[in-house]
């Protein structure tokens, strides 16, 4: 259980719950998406890989309930949607090494520069979701905007990421992908996706690449 009642009624929130106790051997294959957003990728998940199961984190709690909704309308017992802020709670719920997959969708961009901390995928959260996947897993990331893009191949593959499209490169769409609510509306009118599909190393991370920062 991730929340559970103490005998005075009181509810207690469960870090590093036990997943296999709750999603069964689907929990062995576990998939991470932060910023679900109206949850277009985490139902579409849902629905075509019954055997796997993903938790969604998202920070807005009306996104989140109606997802929470959805997917209980459809029965889909191998997504968990947590409303909160990803770069907290996923350290909090996910052992180091034990992630298949991360996902991370057109995240905001925050375009001016003093609110470029704000952005989901900087340092701290590139450092987080490499220690959080295991061996050979998966950051699924994707972004309408080309310089959020850029700074992030750099980021991540600095940090030990290997690029399935070599270095600096981005992914065309590959066959079966499963889309976002936003991703959905870019497929419709053509709108550009810049997509970066980076592996953790199999074994062990390569020497980071330095970046001139002490
Ligand atoms: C531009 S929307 C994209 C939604 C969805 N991924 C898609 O592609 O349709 C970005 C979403 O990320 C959520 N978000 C931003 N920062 C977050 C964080 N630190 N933790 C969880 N969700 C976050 C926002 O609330 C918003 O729903």
């Amino acid at each position: 259980m991730i929340f559970s009642a103490a005998d005075d009624g009181a509810l207690a929130l469960d870090l590093l719950p036990d997943w296999r106790a709750l999603l069964g051997e689907r929990a062995d294959r576990l998939e991470l998406e932060i910023g679900s957003g109206h949850g277009g990728f985490a139902l579409g998940f849902a629905r075509a890989q019954p055997d796997r199961a993903l938790v969604a984190i998202e920070q807005r709690r009306k996104f989140a309930d109606e997802l929470r909704d959805r997917a209980a309308q459809r029965g889909h017992a191998n997504l968990v949607v947590i409303t909160g802020d990803g770069r907290l709670l996923a350290p909090r719920l996910f052992r180091a090494g034990s992630l298949a997959a991360v996902h991370v969708h057109f995240p905001d961009p925050w375009w001016k520069r003093r609110h470029h901390r704000r952005r989901l995928v900087d340092d701290g959260m590139s450092q987080l979701l490499f220690g959080l996947l295991a061996p050979g897993g998966l950051c699924d990331f994707r972004t309408d905007v080309e310089r959020y893009a850029l700074e992030a191949v750099e980021r991540l593959e600095a940090i030990g990421f290997e690029n399935e499209a070599g270095p600096g490169g981005f992914s065309d769409r590959p066959e079966g992908e499963i889309p976002s609510t936003r991703e959905k509306r870019y497929l419709a009118t053509g709108h550009p996706v810049w997509r970066l599909r980076l592996r953790k190393p199999a074994a062990g991370a390569p020497a980071p690449r330095h970046t001139g920062a002490p």
